[in-house]
């Protein structure tokens, strides 16, 4: 089986449900259940015996020791973390903790473990860590895209904590040998994306009549990619990804926000008109920007293109349209999330199987 940290998220249990969908391989999913994880997202997989779900921390080493030692994965994807920048700015502490210190905890346990493997099983072991663009720091509108030797230079608590937990990363594969591999991926949108962020939050907004925020002048630009085809990018890395490289993963789809949030807009006039007959533009609102707003990602995904062969199949227009999609489909999952009432899933579903 396969170990995911943070398989109740937004990416986390999309891949969760991606890698079930496509083998048999069992999958052993740690997740604390922040206000970010949800397990109504894995609702599908309830009964299904090759998900193994573990509320837990992943800085809680014994509890990670006891599991690699009952289950010994044979890979391991880190895709827990605190991921949302706004709360970085309100609240760095947690960030420190689970992105830097959790990631440390996690690469110590998966060392233990790892050099006390046989041979064979040590050579084909993995620890793949999800990271982030934002890394990189903002890029002025002629500098071309992010490559993988891009310089780091992080602006947000959140992406100095990412950045930190990529070169303790970096430095547990040169140092100890351990087998990793690292992505950093551009904005993912799709379902179960948490509506504290731009397209799940201009979408759910814009259906309750609400002001739909634009930071600032709105012209900050983001390379979009459908989560499917990070998930993918996952897979693919895991499979014939290099030890110890690192591949940037995006879309090659820059967009200004205002932009993403008027397609937002022409899609819902045309799946759930107003009942007013007026366009939900109407609803746009400018409001004070970010602290240290970065302005420009883009991602050049040239490498996992050339040597994996990993490519987005979804367009923008292809995935937004599926993305408005689910959410019109999914409004129980949207008023749950709002009313809190996901939280209770856990002691609905799992207390009484104690
Ligand atoms: P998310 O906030 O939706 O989910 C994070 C998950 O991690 C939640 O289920 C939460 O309960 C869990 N978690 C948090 N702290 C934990 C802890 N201490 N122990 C165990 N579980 C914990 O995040 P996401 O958007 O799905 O992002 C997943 C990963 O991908 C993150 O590492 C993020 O940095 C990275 N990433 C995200 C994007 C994006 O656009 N969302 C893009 C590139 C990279
Ligand atoms: O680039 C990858 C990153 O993308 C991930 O590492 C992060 O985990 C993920 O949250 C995301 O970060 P962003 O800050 O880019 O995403 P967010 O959806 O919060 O914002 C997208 C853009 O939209 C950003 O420029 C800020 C702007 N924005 C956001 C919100 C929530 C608004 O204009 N209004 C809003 O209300």
């Amino acid at each position: 089986m396969i170990l995911v940290t943070g398989g109740a998220g937004f990416i986390g249990a999309n891949f969760v449900l991606d890698w079930l969908a496509s083998q048999d391989e069992a999958v052993l999913n740690l997740d604390k259940l922040t206000y970010a994880g949800n397990l109504e997202n894995l609702a599908s997989l309830e009964g299904d015996a090759r998900h193994v779900f573990v509320q837990g921390d992943i800085c809680d080493r014994a509890l990670v020791d006891g599991l690699l030692a009952r289950y010994k994965p044979r890979a391991l994807v880190h895709f827990a973390a605190e991921s949302h920048v706004d709360r970085s700015i309100h609240g760095p502490g947690e960030f420190m903790r689970t992105n830097v210190e959790g990631t440390f905890s996690l690469l110590e346990a998966a060392r233990n473990h790892w050099s006390a493997l046989p041979a064979g099983e040590k050579d084909s072991f993995r620890f793949h860590h999800v990271s982030t663009d934002e890394v990189y720091g903002s890029l002025s509108p002629e500098a071309a895209p992010f490559s993988e030797v891009h310089p780091y230079e992080p602006n947000s608590p959140y992406s100095a904590s990412k950045a930190a937990s990529d070169h303790l990363v970096r430095a547990w594969h040169h140092t100890y040998g351990l087998p990793v591999t690292t992505s950093n991926c551009s904005n993912n949108y799709g379902p179960y994306h948490f509506p504290e962020k731009l397209i799940p939050l201009v979408i759910v907004n814009a259906l309750a009549g609400k002001p739909l925020p634009i930071y600032g002048d709105g012209q900050q630009i983001r390379d979009w990619l459908y989560v499917g085809d990070h998930c993918a990018a996952i897979r693919r890395i895991l499979e014939v990804g290099r030890l110890g490289e690192t591949y940037n993963v995006g879309g090659w789809n820059e967009m200004a926000n205002l932009d993403i949030v008027r397609q937002v807009c022409v899609l819902l006039d045309e799946l759930r008109p107003r009942a007013d007959g007026q366009s939900y533009f109407t609803q746009i609102t400018h409001v004070t920007d970010r602290p240290g707003h970065d302005r420009r990602y883009a991602i050049d995904a040239r490498k996992i293109e050339r040597e994996l062969g990993w490519r987005p199949a979804e367009t923008f227009a292809t995935g937004i349209r599926k993305t408005v999609a689910w959410y019109l489909d999914n409004q129980d999952w949207v008023a749950h999330v709002q009313s809190g009432a996901y939280r209770e899933w856990v002691s609905r579903n799992y207390e009484a199987r104690a």
